[in-house]
């Protein structure tokens, strides 16, 4: 007879209090709540139990506790009341903003802001190695300035390791209990620079297998979105890829790439990435470049976004910003409006896909407008030509019959040096022609629209 084993019992979740601060004059893209409501999911996917929020209206960030003195007094009650261990604030905490609130509130309670639980929470989604140094590497930086004894052991730890990348920051969320070990600030610059030295091997792996990817003339296109849109499951829905899919934030943080066939046998690359959210501060974003990287050079961009949230259009906004920041905001897009089954009256996707340029409603759930997500896919890559003229030199023989292969030449002059084409191509190649340009699609009155082929 087996035994019947006890059930596991889950540790008690660390009990966090948010702050929120509303600027006055100042326009943000979510309201106050709204930011504060993303902030308390963020925090539950980090694990944590949110027992409670307070908000102030300023001007301007108090010089040493960032809200005033009245209000961390009242912050201090309701953290004893509340049974608070952690307090973490919406906005960006400089250094000294941190030290003074921990200073104010007390030895047990830590404070945080927004970009170190995002750090959290990608430390804990970081799986392929590029990711994890990634992750590492934006802790250390964000951590170094806001040293002091009790935060240095676990970045000591984490920099030894080697392993799973930790909580770096030591905000108690994941870890051994805090000692107090010696600051070394020398011993986290030295491991900086052997994470840029390591990140660097691996873009340059990664530019060799895009390279790669550009000779064998695959289309890629990118899925991008803010945090839970539902681009895992639309890239498991497309190429059974088994991407991990959870209904938390940034659940996916390493691009997984997939090959999917589209209509009529063309394949394409497609591309998972992480996820955007609104207040990502430029370090973030900056750590994330080689993976960003992966959105700048693509042909195409799916801008997934959850239509059924009650803030779709500024989460779509929050994206389109992020792209433009990365500079890739020319790059052609389709706009995926997904989870129209959640949409009491699925007449209003229709509705905003007129307004939308290059829409689509989709359910990547049930599988409802793939096919046609997929046609227009197809058409954007292979159909869609644009007027160029160029002049490549003879040695772009590579180019030149790129051009032949791939596009329609209207007219061709040899002269000395080079050869001047004018015709069109599909618009996902335009980028490679860009050096040569003689008369780019935009300046080209003749031809002011795109033609669209078949
Ligand atoms: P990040 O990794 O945070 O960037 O998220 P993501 O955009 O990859 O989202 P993911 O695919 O992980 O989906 C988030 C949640 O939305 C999961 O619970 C999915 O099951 C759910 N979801 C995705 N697509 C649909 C859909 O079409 N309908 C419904 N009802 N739920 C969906």
């Amino acid at each position: 007879m087996s035994k019947k084993k006890p059930k596991p019992t889950l540790p008690p979740r660390e009990r966090a209090f948010l702050v929120g601060v509303e600027w006055k004059g100042q326009k943000n893209l979510l309201s106050l709540q709204d930011s504060l409501t993303e902030l308390a999911l963020l925090a539950d996917t980090a694990g944590l139990e949110v027992v409670g929020e307070l908000t102030q209206k300023l001007d301007r960030p108090h010089v040493e506790t960032f809200i005033g003195p009245g209000k961390v007094e009242e912050l201090k009650a309701l953290v004893e009341e509340t049974l608070a261990q952690l307090v973490i604030f919406d906005d960006e905490l400089s250094p000294r903003h941190q030290r003074e609130l921990e200073k104010a509130l007390g030895e047990a309670v830590r404070v945080m802001d927004r970009t170190g639980l995002i750090l959290d929470i990608f430390a804990q989604h970081a799986h392929t190695k590029e990711g994890m140094l990634q992750v590492e590497l934006a802790q250390y930086e964000y951590y170094l300035p806001r040293l002091t004894r009790r935060w240095t052991h676990l970045a000591r730890q984490a920099g030894g390791g080697g392993g799973r990348t930790g909580s770096v920051g030591g905000v108690g969320l994941r870890g051994p209990g805090e000692t107090q070990l010696e600051v070394d600030r020398r011993a986290i610059r030295a491991r900086i620079a052997h994470l840029k030295r390591e990140l660097e091997k691996v873009k340059a792996h990664r530019s060799r297998y895009r390279a790669q990817r550009r000779r064998a003339r695959i289309p890629t296109v990118s899925l991008v979105g803010y945090t839970n849109a539902g681009k895992s499951t639309l890239l498991n829905r497309l190429a059974n890829a088994n991407v991990y899919v959870a209904d938390q934030l940034f659940a996916t943080l390493d691009p997984t790439t997939r090959r999917v066939e589209l209509p009529g046998g063309a394949v394409a690359l497609f591309t998972d990435t992480v996820g955007f959210i609104q207040k990502l501060p430029p370090t973030l974003v900056a750590a994330f470049r080689a993976t960003l990287e992966e959105i700048t050079e693509a042909d195409l961009l799916l801008h997934v976004v959850d239509i059924s949230h009650p803030n779709a259009l500024q989460q779509y906004e929050a994206v389109q910003l992020t792209l433009d920041e990365i500079g890739a905001g020319h790059i052609p897009t389709i706009t995926v409006l997904n989870k129209i089954d959640r949409l009491r009256e699925p007449q209003a996707a229709q509705e905003i896909m007129r307004q939308v340029p290059k829409s689509v409603a989709i359910s990547a759930l049930q599988g409802t407008g793939i096919e046609e997500m997929l046609r227009l896919i197809h058409c954007e890559l292979y159909e869609f030509f644009l007027p160029i003229e160029v002049r490549l030199p003879y040695q772009e023989g590579a180019l030149i019959s790129l051009f032949h292969e791939m596009g329609q030449v209207e007219r061709i002059e040899h002269g000395r040096g080079g050869v001047v084409i004018q015709g069109r191509i599909p618009g996902r190649l335009i980028a490679r022609f860009t050096p040569w340009l003689v008369k780019s699609p935009h300046d080209e009155q003749e031809h002011p629209a795109p033609l669209h082929v078949g």
